[in-house]
Parts: structure tokens; C-alpha cells; sequence
């Protein structure tokens, strides 16, 4: 079967209501959290994309059993050192960075070797990043080059750590504490600010966790050897899936779109902060607070004339995912934009910075790079006639959904590759733009 589209047309004016499918972060988490949980979690409207379901697989072969109910999923776990490792495993965590880092730190009991492995792009990320610190808990932990496959044995006489998280990476943080409730005494993590789901659940469940928040840092101490029971948990709608209807309705032309139930948690909004600054006009309402985190509808209308920022690199680790679409916008908005810092978008599940200034180059966009530093040159009349082909992206799913939103708003007319990639993070990407009017052959 042919795994590609293409896109000829734009899109014509859209007034609808939408729902997304569920946080990705949360729903990974919930997952591994439920897999380490006394008893029976039920978890509802958990994700069903590839990076989730290779999470239930991950939990299954550690001997976790899950089982899929009508509307939700059951997983039934037995405590901190309940994972069953009498031989040696070997999980594939696919395209996925966070399970493959988080899972890592779950490890750091097990009794016999754990060998995490993933695809051609999970194999090309660092993983020094995590196994560094987690060696210090007193592990054993083999890589070559810092890539994957990780193997890890873990150790009866685990230690806590002092940890400071530099990068503002949620994974490293998370894999951080994941490890620490395994260990006797108080791990203390200095982290700058980062998605801070980990930090709701463990207080949700109970887990000794103190957090004290200041500026640019969070100071995070928790009590380890702690079990915590079985708990449910509704996943809200995902951000980072709901950023490219957000762009494609502000970039087309007279639509209106009401996202429900979307998180809208503080450490992960930073795109509709860029996006009110440049101009656009994103709103929330029916705001409400679930387990910590924070709920509501995004309300969306097309606008004309966005301006250039000096995005503030405060914002990136709160906008780290959607910078590909923000990028659209700045592409047609007046004047220049700014975004500086940007070397973690590199790491990504492919060199996103990279791609986006290819990207943007392509469709006639001047962009000026320093290091890790871009300059966009908007066009508010950019209007496209020509013929463009997207491939060679490591099916990174965001890439390809970015190019969809540029295909249907901008014109010319697209063939975009690796379909497919939308089952990353997304499943429900295709039902969804086409019940906006999309035509996608
Ligand atoms: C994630 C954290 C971010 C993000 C990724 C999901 C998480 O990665 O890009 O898609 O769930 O913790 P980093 O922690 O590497 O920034």
C-alpha cells in the first residue's frame, strides 16, 4: 500500500468543534506509574498510538499484566519490585524517547539484565543523558557510544542522588524520579522547568515527593521504597496534538475551531503564549483542575496579521514540540522572529531544527541561523504555486504533520512520505483533519 499523500488543495473555511486524543506524556506515565502500583489501576481514555502500546508491551514482558475493557485499559501491578525478570529481556521501546528513558529508571532493581532497544531514530539519540545519572543510584549500565540497546542490571544496595537536571529535559527529570522511589532515603533533583506530569502523579498517589518551585528551577525531593496502590486516571486531550489544528485554523482563512478537553498544565503551553504574543487571539475556557493538572477548551479563530517575536527562551521547554508550527506562523507573520537556544530540538526524534530551516528555506522563507540561534524572515502574502515533496525526515511524525498543516494552508501542491508516522503520537490525525474539510489523496 502506498505510504504517502498528497495535497492540492487548501483548505476551505472551517467553523467546528473537535475533541484530540490523549496526552502522550500522561498516558505513558500512567501506564509505567500503573505497572508499579499495588493493585489495580483502570486507566480511561489512555492514548492508543504506537509510543503507548509499546509501553504495555514494555510492562507486559516485565511480567505486568494489562488487559483492554470497553473504555479503558486495567493494569494490574505488584509494588516497587514487582517487575518478574528471572531471564533476560529485551524491551523495544520504538520510536519512543520518553518510555525508553523513563523505563530506564524503573530498572534500577531488576534482577537480571533488561536490554532496551528501539527504531533506526531512537537508536541515533543520546542516552548519556540518563544513564549518566542513573549509574550513580549504583547500577550496572553497558551502551555503545551512549546509543542504543542500553542494557541494565540493577542493584539490591541502591543509594539516592543529588541530581541537577541542566537541560530542562522532562524525560531525564522523570527518569530521575522514577528511579528514586526505588531507592532507600531522599534523592534530591535540582531541575530547570520542564513538564512536570511526574511530579502531579507522585503526589496524586501519595508518594513522600517535595517540591519547591523559584523561577527558572524546581527543587524536587522524594522519599523512596514507598509503595503507592492502584489508581484511575482520565487521560485530558494532548496539547502537542491539538498545536497543529490551533495553526492550521489561525493560518487559514475564516475558521473558528473549539478543542475540548485539552491539558492545559503551565509547563506545557508555551505555544499559545508565542502564538498571543505574535498576535493570534487563543483563548481557554471552561478551565478546570484534574488530578493537579489543568483542563479546558481551547478556542481558536483565524487572524491576519501576526507579528515577528523575540520568542523568550524561557518558553522553549514548555514549547519544545510545537516549535515546528510556530515556525508557520512566523513564516507569514510581519517582520522578523527571533528563537534562540533551540539546540535541544535537535534531538529530537530527528534534527527538527535542521529540517525547519530546510523546511522553510524551501517554501521561499529567509531564515539566518547562528549555532543554535534562527532569524525567520516572515511573508504575509506568502502564497505558494509550486510542486514539493517531503521525505528523508526519519518518519518523525511532527514533521509530517507540520507539512500537512503547511500543505492545506499555504498552496502548491505536496507529496508527503511516511504516512504512517502519524501512528507515533496520533492516530486519529487523518479522521480529524478531514472532518475539517481536508482533501488528502
Ligand atoms: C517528553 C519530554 C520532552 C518532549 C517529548 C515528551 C516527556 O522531551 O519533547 O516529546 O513526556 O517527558 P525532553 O525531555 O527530551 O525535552
Amino acid at each position: 500500500m502506498k505510504n504517502y499523500i498528497q495535497i492540492n488543495n487548501k483548505i476551505n473555511s472551517f467553523n467546528e468543534k473537535i475533541e484530540v486524543s490523549g496526552d502522550k506524556s500522561i498516558s505513558i506515565r500512567c501506564v509505567l506509574m500503573a505497572s508499579q502500583a499495588i493493585g489495580l489501576s483502570k486507566i480511561y481514555n489512555l492514548l492508543e498510538s504506537e509510543d503507548v502500546m509499546n509501553a504495555l508491551k514494555a510492562i507486559r514482558k516485565l511480567g505486568i499484566k494489562y488487559r483492554k475493557r470497553k473504555n479503558y485499559i486495567e493494569i494490574q501491578g505488584f509494588g516497587l519490585n514487582g517487575y518478574l525478570t528471572k531471564k533476560k529481556i529485551e524491551i523495544d521501546a520504538g520510536n519512543s524517547g520518553t518510555l525508553a528513558r523513563l523505563i530506564l529508571g524503573l530498572l534500577v532493581n531488576v534482577d537480571n539484565y533488561v536490554t532496551i532497544t528501539g527504531d533506526k531514530s531512537l537508536r541515533k539519540r543520546d542516552f548519556s543523558r540518563v544513564t549518566k545519572p542513573l549509574l550513580n543510584f549504583g547500577v550496572n549500565i553497558n551502551s555503545k557510544d551512549n546509543k542504543l540497546p542500553v542494557k541494565i542490571i540493577g542493584s539490591k544496595y541502591l543509594r539516592p542522588i543529588n541530581y541537577y537536571e541542566k537541560l530542562g529535559s522532562a524525560q531525564c527529570k522523570s527518569a530521575i524520579m522514577l528511579a528514586s522511589l526505588k531507592a532507600p532515603g531522599i534523592t534530591k533533583i535540582k531541575a530547570k522547568k520542564s513538564r512536570d506530569h511526574t511530579e502531579l502523579l507522585f503526589k496524586n498517589l501519595k508518594i513522600p515527593i517535595n517540591i519547591k518551585r523559584k523561577k527558572h528551577y524546581d527543587f524536587i525531593e522524594i522519599t523512596g521504597q514507598n509503595n503507592f496502590s492502584g489508581f484511575d486516571y482520565y487521560v485530558p486531550g494532548d496539547i502537542s496534538s491539538s498545536a497543529f489544528f490551533i495553526v492550521l485554523t489561525l493560518i487559514s482563512k475564516k475558521s473558528k475551531l473549539i478543542i475540548k478537553n485539552v491539558n492545559t498544565n503551565k509547563s506545557r503551553i508555551g505555544l499559545i503564549k508565542i502564538l498571543n504574543k505574535m498576535n493570534a487571539n487563543i483563548t481557554f475556557k471552561n478551565k478546570r483542575e484534574y488530578k493537579g493538572e489543568s483542563i479546558s477548551d481551547i478556542i481558536v479563530k483565524s487572524k491576519k496579521n501576526f507579528i515577528g517575536i523575540k520568542c523568550p527562551k524561557s518558553l522553549n521547554s514548555s514549547a519544545i514540540d510545537e516549535f515546528l508550527v510556530i515556525f508557520l506562523v512566523a513564516a507569514k507573520a510581519k517582520g522578523v522572529s527571533t528563537f534562540n537556544n533551540l539546540s535541544e530540538l535537535n534531538k529530537k526524534e530527528s534534527p527538527r531544527l535542521n529540517i525547519a530551516i530546510k523546511f522553510l528555506r524551501m517554501i521561499g522563507i529567509k531564515v539566518i541561523r547562528k549555532k543554535d540561534n534562527i532569524k525567520i524572515y516572515g511573508n504575509p502574502n506568502l502564497e505558494l504555486n509550486d510542486f514539493y515533496e517531503i521525505n528523508n525526515f526519519r518518519k518523525d511524525h511532527r514533521v509530517f504533520m507540520m507539512s500537512c498543516i503547511a500543505a492545506l494552508t499555504l498552496g502548491g501542491k505536496w507529496k508527503l512520505s511516511d504516512k504512517d508516522s502519524v501512528n507515533t503520537s496520533f492516530p486519529n490525525f487523518f479522521k480529524i483533519i478531514k472532518k475539517l474539510g481536508a482533501k488528502i489523496n
